[in-house]
């Protein structure tokens, strides 16, 4: 399978999708470059994504991907919350926040019809999914327009749920990844898989494009994903510090360390990669007091906005992967036509 020929680009590398770190301007130099550029809009107002997609198609006349999130919004449990409260106390008072005074409320809204209409006048050529794909008149609705669906797989049954709910292509998303591994079937991190061992297996099981994703940083990665069989390369982390990049400076900052990684669920609820830090080490990195997605967000906003006024991170998601040693200053451009003169190789 010609991936790049398939969507329409000229080499077979897609930036991955980061919400938080990035908008349309990293999208549009990664697509000028040949790559598959994305707007991740699961943080975006539907007036937000109108704007940034008015902005991208402004900015390339090249194809892009638009990604969403898919989750089932939780029923807030004021229980859970409660106890949640109760374990952050301690930064809370050293930070003189009263707890009573945060807002509730999702920090990110699933793909829906309302976002839908805003992304159909657009008709990008790619929307991708992270944790499965929408209720099946959404999909529908996606694939109508146009749009060719990618949606992130952790596992081989995950690959194959996809393939059998109309996924056209696949990313498998392995153990090393950066930001929320996309696992939907199970919450058992136990079995999830690495790169080198997911990669090979899901090619095997599935009658899609596969696209490799997770702890591909430079051009030995892209040649070592091709061996493996798949039919493109998805990179997420080593675009984080590019000129296009809006990661902040803490970010930047933690990037640039040896720092470890792991996986946690205290800043949002569903298991994410990013840089040990304190909310981290003092409350997981996986609690199970932890609200539901995206409900833990709001508790963890105003001690991270504390601390970040005080040049600290303490309280930040820095998500990365485990293999930042791909991180380069400098436009997306060249590293874009770096992992693309690899694959060509
Ligand atoms: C900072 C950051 C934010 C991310 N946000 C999203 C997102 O909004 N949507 C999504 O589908 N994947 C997201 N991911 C996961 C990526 O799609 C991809 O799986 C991952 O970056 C690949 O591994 P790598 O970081 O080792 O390159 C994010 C990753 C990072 C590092």
């Amino acid at each position: 399978m010609d991936l790049a020929r398939w969507l329409g680009i000229e080499h077979p590398v897609l930036q991955a999708p980061m919400a938080g770190v990035q908008a349309h301007a990293l999208a549009a130099a990664v697509c000028n470059a040949g790559g598959l550029g994305a707007l991740p809009a699961a943080m975006l107002s539907p007036e937000a994504l109108a704007r940034e997609l008015t902005l991208l198609t402004a900015a390339t006349r090249a194809p892009y991907n638009v990604n969403f999130f898919c989750h089932l919004p939780p029923r807030p449990d004021a229980m859970r919350e409660a106890r949640w409260r109760e374990a952050l106390m301690p930064a809370y008072r050293e930070a003189g926040i009263d707890p009573g005074t945060i807002p509730a409320g999702p920090g990110r809204a699933p793909f829906s019809h309302e976002i839908a209409d805003v992304v159909e006048p657009f008709r990008p050529a790619v929307v991708s999914f992270h944790f499965g794909l929408p209720a099946p008149d959404l999909l529908a609705r996606v694939k109508a327009w146009g749009s060719k669906v990618l949606a992130s797989e952790t596992t081989v049954d995950e690959a194959r749920w996809l393939q059998a709910h109309g996924a056209d292509a696949i990313i498998a998303q392995g153990l090393e990844a950066g930001g929320h591994r996309g696992i939907f079937l199970s919450e058992d991190l136990g079995m999830q898989l690495g790169s080198f061992a997911l990669w090979p297996q899901v090619v095997r099981a599935v009658q899609r494009p596969v696209i490799a994703a997770g702890g591909i940083a430079d051009a030995a990665g892209v040649r070592a994903a091709r061996a493996l069989g798949v039919a493109g390369v998805q990179v997420g982390t080593a675009y984080l510090l590019c000129d296009e990049a809006t990661t902040g400076p803490l970010h930047r900052a933690a990037l640039k360390t040896d720092a470890p990684t792991a996986l946690t669920n205290v800043f949002t609820g569903r298991p994410a990669r990013g840089i040990v830090n304190r909310a981290m080490r003092d409350w997981g990195p996986i609690s199970p007091l932890a609200p539901a997605f995206p409900l833990a967000t709001a508790a963890i906003a105003p001690l991270r906005a504390w601390a970040e006024a005080q040049g600290r991170a303490d309280f930040t998601p820095l998500w990365s992967g485990q293999n930042r040693s791909g991180c380069r200053e400098g436009p997306a451009a060249v590293l874009t036509r770096e992992l693309a003169a690899a694959w060509a190789a």
